[in-house]
């Protein structure tokens, strides 16, 4: 899908303008330390912002730099983690602070396949600190992100397939407002959070509501699209030797 230039700077305008004036004040956007950031998005993967918030300060008070971090215990870096789950992350982020303290000078890799390169870092991972540490023109593309450009463009295919992915992937892209990566990418998470939410989204309230497809159509609440995944066929089987 190709969206005019002007469509594009209309929805990244109100997004940038509304998170200015409205973003929830959270740790992690009061410093621009590249450490700092990469940690709140580990803890950020698959936890939700109000449970971090106390790991991430605790984290921090233990851990103050990336080389603190490589130079402790794993065992101690687990401690540290324990309750907030997904312990891989605790793993990898302990791998990945041993890379950069030693491969890369103590400092967070600045281009996207060298970081990309270290242990945890997917897609997403990769591009959120990118952008919020470093102003890099990379765009996100998670569950929240998925459900706002969704409902955004009215579009109607199973977010599960790869087909799609990639074309939201493309989407989340085009509509990046250069320069501005860091606060484009938290605006749309932000939204997702807390206004263009799963149910009841919160519509009166939404920055891009005169903009959205889904709400002209009067159906935010069904997108994205998702299928299961049928049950694999269960065939009960008996066999005999003679
Ligand atoms: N979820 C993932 N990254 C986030 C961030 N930087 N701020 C708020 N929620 C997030």
């Amino acid at each position: 899908m190709q969206i005019t230039p002007q469509k594009r700077a209309r929805i990244s305008q109100h997004l940038l303008t509304w998170y200015r004036k409205n973003k929830r004040d959270l740790p992690w956007r009061q410093t621009s330390d590249p450490y700092r950031i990469l940690l709140s998005e580990f803890m950020l993967q698959q936890t939700q912002v109000d449970t971090v918030i106390p790991y991430y300060h605790r984290f921090l008070d233990r851990f103050p730099t990336v080389h603190d971090l490589a130079n402790a215990s794993q065992d101690d870096v687990l401690k540290a983690w324990e309750g907030l789950g997904y312990y891989s992350r605790a793993r990898n982020l302990y791998k990945a602070a041993h890379s950069i303290s030693t491969d890369f000078g103590g400092n967070v890799p600045d281009t996207y396949n060298e970081l990309k390169s270290l242990p945890g870092f997917g897609p997403y991972t990769t591009a959120a600190v990118l952008s919020i540490a470093y102003g890099r023109d990379y765009a996100v593309l998670d569950g929240n992100v998925i459900r706002v450009l969704t409902r955004l463009f009215n579009i109607r295919d199973d977010v599960t397939q790869t087909r799609t992915k990639n074309h939201l992937w493309d989407l989340a892209q085009q509509l990046l407002p250069k320069g501005d990566a860091g606060d484009y990418n938290q605006a749309v998470m932000e939204l997702g959070a807390t206004i263009c939410t799963p149910r009841s989204p919160k519509c009166s309230a939404c920055p891009v509501a005169s903009l959205c497809a889904a709400k002209k159509a009067g159906i935010p609440e069904i997108l994205p699209i998702k299928t299961k995944k049928k049950p694999r066929p269960h065939h009960t089987m008996s066999a005999g030797i003679v």
